[in-house]
């Protein structure tokens, strides 16, 4: 008699022997258990995206990069000191004993001083001329992830990036691809799509300014979004080496410096270490002059703030108190102040309206700011402490307005 032996069975059993030598699990039932239920979801999600490409007329364009797994969601750890080993398994082995290495966790540390010889790698530089490096000075002069960098850094970050012309539609990024670039907006808008239960929807967008792709590059991750031009546009790239060389370098040293001023943050409670700490990577220290405006009343917002030392002032325009029409000349008028550990900005990014009042520096302050990209993907679980801060801004107004027009609860009564 002879025996037929099925079609993947000896790769199937190759690879799950090679992860068994790789991991020298202690309970192989238990790995055997866990790596074939994953293998088998990996399966799913590939014949899902694979149908719905067909669909779309695009033959699995994303397949191909061998990655159906939502990493975007589910998050990825990568060990530091396996990064090297992560690295090089994408090269050889199959890419769904990679997704199923791939323990979730919201984010990790892909920095290691030790094992990043970063000055052995040859500097990169584009040339420019000078009408470019101004091109490329105005765009990059509110990127947050460049605020922390000495002027050298910078200036081999200028050096190192490189000019793209985008058109409508044209997609920069795709989910779950590698990360090759990091973006700088010069010009143009740009959707964010992801993948959520498998539907593919758009969670925000970009307008003439801001920065993206860090995220692969800084966790070494696939990419956690799509993103699409919605009209042309202009971008500057960094390489994946020059942001990891100089970035994710600064990063690794912002760690350290905040790590004991964000775990004191009652705010940030709701996060897990390993959150907090991607909330420091994007996170810049700002710093403002006594008087300076940090918020301007109606204006759009496009940033979240901690204050790291000295004092805020939260002012409000009168006309906004005063319901009577023509009643004196406007003024403003404190309506609280942030000391160090408080934050401000929040209200108008959670409202998605103009900002609901002012912010003025007391002194010399510095604050840590984030962008609202930053703060929709990293602060959701702190939406709580948030909410409950924003009802009480009604009662604050409320008891200004009493105060200002001389009117009691009781007189209403
Ligand atoms: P990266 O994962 O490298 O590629 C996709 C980019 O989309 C990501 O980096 C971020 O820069 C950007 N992005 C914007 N909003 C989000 C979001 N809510 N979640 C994940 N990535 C986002
Ligand atoms: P935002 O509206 O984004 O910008 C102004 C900020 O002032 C606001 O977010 C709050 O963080 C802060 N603030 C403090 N007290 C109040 C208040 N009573 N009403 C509105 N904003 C307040």
């Amino acid at each position: 008699m002879s025996i037929e032996i099925p079609d993947g069975l000896t790769e199937l059993l190759q690879s799950f022997t090679v992860e068994v030598l790789r991991n020298q699990p202690g309970d192989l039932l238990d790995f055997a258990l866990q790596y074939f239920i994953q293998l088998k979801e990996n399966q799913r999600g590939s014949a899902f995206d694979n149908a719905r490409n067909s669909a779309n007329g695009r033959p699995g364009d994303n397949v191909s990069s061998g990655r159906a797994v939502n990493f975007g969601m589910e998050a990825v750890q990568i060990d530091s000191e396996n990064e090297e080993e992560e690295d090089d398994d994408e090269e050889f082995v199959a890419p769904v004993i990679n997704r199923f290495l791939r323990r979730s966790s919201v984010c990790a540390e892909a920095f290691n001083p030790d094992e990043e010889e970063e000055d052995k790698d040859p500097r990169i530089t584009h040339p420019k001329t000078d009408e470019q490096r101004h091109r490329l000075q105005e765009a990059c002069k509110n990127i947050l992830l460049f605020k922390n960098l000495d002027p050298e850094q910078m200036s081999q970050v200028l050096d190192a990036m490189f000019e793209m012309s985008v058109e409508a539609g044209e997609h920069i990024i795709d989910q779950d691809d590698d990360g090759d670039n990091f973006y700088v907006i010069e010009r143009g808008t740009f959707d964010i799509l992801m993948k959520a239960d498998r539907v593919e929807r758009v969670v925000g967008s970009y307008d003439n300014q801001g920065s993206f792709g860090e995220l692969a590059l800084m966790y070494n991750t696939p990419r956690a979004a799509t993103i699409i031009a919605t009209s042309v546009g202009a971008l500057w790239c960094m390489d994946r080496l020059t942001f990891r060389r100089i970035i994710v370098k600064n990063n690794h040293k912002k760690r350290k410096m905040y790590e004991a001023f964000i775990e004191s943050l009652p705010l940030l409670t709701s996060l897990q270490v390993s959150e907090r700490m991607c909330v420091v990577d994007v996170l810049s220290s700002k710093t403002y002059t006594d008087g300076e405006q940090i918020i301007a009343q109606g204006a759009t917002a496009n940033c979240f703030y901690i204050v790291e030392s000295g004092q805020v002032q939260i002012t409000m325009n009168t006309s906004k108190l005063k319901k009577e029409e023509g009643e004196g000349v406007e003024e403003e008028v404190e309506i609280a102040m942030c000391t160090r550990g408080q934050y401000f900005g929040e209200l108008a990014l959670v409202t998605n309206k103009p900002r609901a009042a002012s912010a003025y520096a007391v002194g010399n302050v510095k604050c840590l700011v984030m962008d609202v990209q930053a703060f929709e993907r990293l602060l959701g679980p702190c939406m709580d402490i948030m909410k409950r801060n924003i009802v009480n801004y009604d009662e604050q107004l409320a008891a200004l307005f009493r105060s200002n027009t001389g009117i009691h609860d009781n007189d209403t009564a």
